[in-house]
């Protein structure tokens, strides 16, 4: 679909590199050329992502154990990365994310949500935004959001306005920051699965949610990510400020309300989850 070295030369650093949707993506990075960071809380899942990716595609993947959620760490991690060179990308990919009634959430459990979804992405994106601009050069930062950006999501409230406000921060250093040569894009995904999203989001698993899909199929991560690559590309060099959604059309069809399962869910269903998220 592209052509080979659409990403040399560029070195780029994904949130939550080591698992799900951060790992594929990171995988076409590596296909297509670039030299590839990746972060999140796991050193083991890091690292054994790390060595697979190199394996699979004979790229260079550099690995951090970071919390996004820590302004000190996410500063120590872009020092000791520039300290080498410059990143020339950010995908934000990093979030957190579980169902519940909104009524049952407690301020610790909202905050939990916004922390790493709406506060580490911004502590990234500032991360590489002021180094650029210090350094008189450009680059490229890539969010993924959710389609409840545009429609508001039943049961993951906290993170559908976390999710907004990561869009809102993409349009708004779209102009800000244009004028210096940085680029912002997201991606509003729909269902592709992954265990994280899975086990958290969909307890019932893909199949069971398949038929609100116009196109009545889950998204393929070769899909998201040869997207992904694409956005970070310079192929897409004027694309400033918007967000693509990748989702066979679901929003459209169900808006708010894609789990309609859980509008009838018991007291008992709602503890049962919880305690095996606890567990
Ligand atoms: N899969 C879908 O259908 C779907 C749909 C819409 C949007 N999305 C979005 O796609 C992105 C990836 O989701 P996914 O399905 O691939 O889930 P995932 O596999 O659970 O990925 C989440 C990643 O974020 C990292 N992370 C979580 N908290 C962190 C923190 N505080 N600091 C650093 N890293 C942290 C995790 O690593 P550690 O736990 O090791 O830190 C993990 O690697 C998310 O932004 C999600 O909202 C996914």
């Amino acid at each position: 679909m592209f052509a080979p070295g659409l990403l040399a030369g560029k070195r780029i650093l994904i949130t939550g590199g080591g698992t799900g949707l951060g790992r594929s993506i990171g995988s076409r990075y590596l296909e297509l050329g670039a030299a590839l960071l990746i972060c999140g809380r796991r050193a083991a899942v890091l690292e054994t992502a790390a060595a697979e990716l190199q394996a699979e595609t004979g790229g260079h993947v550099q690995t951090h154990v970071c919390d996004i959620r820590d302004p000190a760490a996410v500063d120590a991690m872009m020092t000791t990365i520039w300290a080498e060179a410059p990143l020339d990308g950010l995908l934000n990919n990093a979030a957190g994310n579980f169902i519940s009634r909104t009524e049952r959430l407690s301020p610790r459990a909202f905050d939990a949500v916004l922390a790493v979804t709406l506060h580490g992405t911004a502590y990234c994106t500032m991360g590489v935004g002021k180094r650029w601009i210090e350094g008189g050069r450009g680059g490229s930062i890539l969010s993924i959001v959710s389609t409840s950006v545009f429609t508001g999501r039943a049961f993951t409230v906290p993170s559908a306005a976390a999710k907004a406000g990561v869009l809102a921060m993409t349009r708004s250093l779209a102009v800000e920051w244009g004028p210096r040569g940085i680029r912002t894009a997201a991606i509003a995904p729909g269902l592709f699965p992954t265990a994280g999203a899975m086990s958290r989001l969909s307890p019932a698993g893909p199949d069971a949610t398949i038929a609100g899909v116009p196109l009545r199929r889950a998204g393929d991560h070769a899909e998201i990510a040869n997207l992904a690559a694409f956005l970070m590309s310079d192929q897409a060099g004027y694309i400033n400020g918007d967000c693509i959604t990748i989702d066979g059309g679901r929003w459209l069809a169900e808006g708010a309300a894609q789990n309609d399962a859980l509008f009838d869910w018991t007291d008992e269903q709602w503890d049962q989850f919880r305690g095996s998220r606890k567990a």
